[in-house]
């Protein structure tokens, strides 16, 4: 069952080239057009705001959209959905409320949802689950088509949401501002060439020959910037919820702002570089390792200034800066797998875990 893979989470992260392929298919045009069979050009004309609501992983993949339509000119907020249930924000009939959930059934997400669709909002699911409450629910759905995913912690539908959040925020962004980015022909190329890539990552990657050095350490941060923060707070996130060490992820630029001073030579520092503003980014690199931490950088292989800056270096193909960000997370979660397995945990299961949270 689980294809000669000793664990659900490994076979599913192998599985992204697949899946990202069936994400993206008939969804793009051979001459790089977004084609989404249930929202038509012109479906999102009078959108004047994006607020994504999402837990988890799915919040990490509503913050990558944020940042993509923001790219873009289209303002967009994320909320926590659990928060949000406290503090509703405010929407007008203009808001397109966008729920980020892989299985649809998070108590949080789907109370979020009914508390805006009451409000007057619209609302539209981006979902795994045909049939899910929250396809059921929101005005729309949108689906990712990952496939089914056991392993507890979520991989493969992370980079499906992100995909596939990257052409909704494309759609959206011609029909609210009439014209077409200059920058979504590199965007689309590189979606298309993204299951390759991902594939390329995978075979390639060094994290399994490295993870011993991510073992017994004090803690283990992650920082980025750009779409390379939520790939930080993803990556984080991940190898706290297998590895059960401390991990915390940040924005690179905050690292300054109080972090830092937690860093010592206990701290490994995995820093994530898509190719956009990298030269902050190794700055930050430098603060760290001159408290002593050890770096290890993902950066594209072509990048020599940035592997030489760090002590380990994990490799993925160059690319558009969005696509970059989920090769940087595919090489992280492989590093988060190993170091879980060196350790004997319970990688399919985490102690305290379910992939389904059913209760507020
Ligand atoms: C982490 C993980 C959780 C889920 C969260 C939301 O690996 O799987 O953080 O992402 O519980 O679940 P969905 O996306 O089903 O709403």
């Amino acid at each position: 069952q689980r294809g000669g893979f000793d664990h659900y989470m490994l076979k599913e992260i192998n599985e992204q080239p697949a899946a990202l392929d069936r994400a993206i298919k008939g969804r793009i045009t051979d001459d790089k057009d977004v084609h989404l069979e249930e929202f038509p050009p012109g479906t999102f004309e009078d959108v004047g705001v994006v607020h994504l609501l999402a837990c988890g992983t799915s919040y990490h993949a509503a913050l990558y959209a944020q940042q993509i339509l923001a790219d873009r000119g289209i303002p967009a907020q994320v909320f926590s959905a659990g928060e949000y249930t406290t503090t509703p924000a405010p929407v007008t009939d203009d808001t397109l409320v966008v729920a980020v959930t892989q299985s649809g059934e998070t108590a949080d997400t789907l109370s979020s949802i009914r508390i805006a669709a009451d409000r007057g909002a619209r609302t539209l699911a981006v979902t795994n689950v045909i049939g899910s409450t929250a396809a059921r629910v929101c005005d729309d759905a949108l689906f990712i088509r990952a496939g089914p995913e056991i392993g507890v912690a979520a991989t493969k539908t992370f980079s499906s949401q992100v995909a596939v959040l990257a052409l909704l925020a494309e759609r959206i962004a011609e029909d609210v501002t009439g014209a077409v980015d200059p920058d979504r022909e590199a965007l689309l190329a590189a979606l298309t060439e993204l299951p390759g890539h991902v594939e390329q990552t995978l075979n390639q990657s060094s994290a399994e020959a490295l993870a011993t050095q991510f073992i017994n350490r004090d803690e283990q941060f992650f920082i980025g910037r750009g779409v390379g923060y939520p790939v930080a707070l993803e990556s984080a996130l991940k190898f706290k919820e297998i590895t059960y060490e401390h991990a915390e992820g940040f924005a690179a630029g905050e690292l300054k702002h109080g972090p830092l001073a937690l860093v010592t030579s206990d701290t490994t520092v995995f820093a994530v570089f898509t190719g956009r503003h990298d030269e902050k980014t190794l700055k930050n690199v430098e603060e760290v390792r001159s408290r002593g931490a050890p770096v290890v950088a993902i950066a594209a292989g072509t990048d020599h200034e940035i592997a030489e800056a760090a002590d380990e270096f994990l490799s993925i193909p160059e690319t558009h800066p969005v696509a970059a960000g989920l090769l940087a997370n595919v090489q992280l979660q492989l590093v988060s797998y190993r170091v879980a397995d060196l350790l004997g945990r319970s990688i399919d299961k985490p102690r305290n875990l379910a992939k389904s949270v059913t209760v507020e």
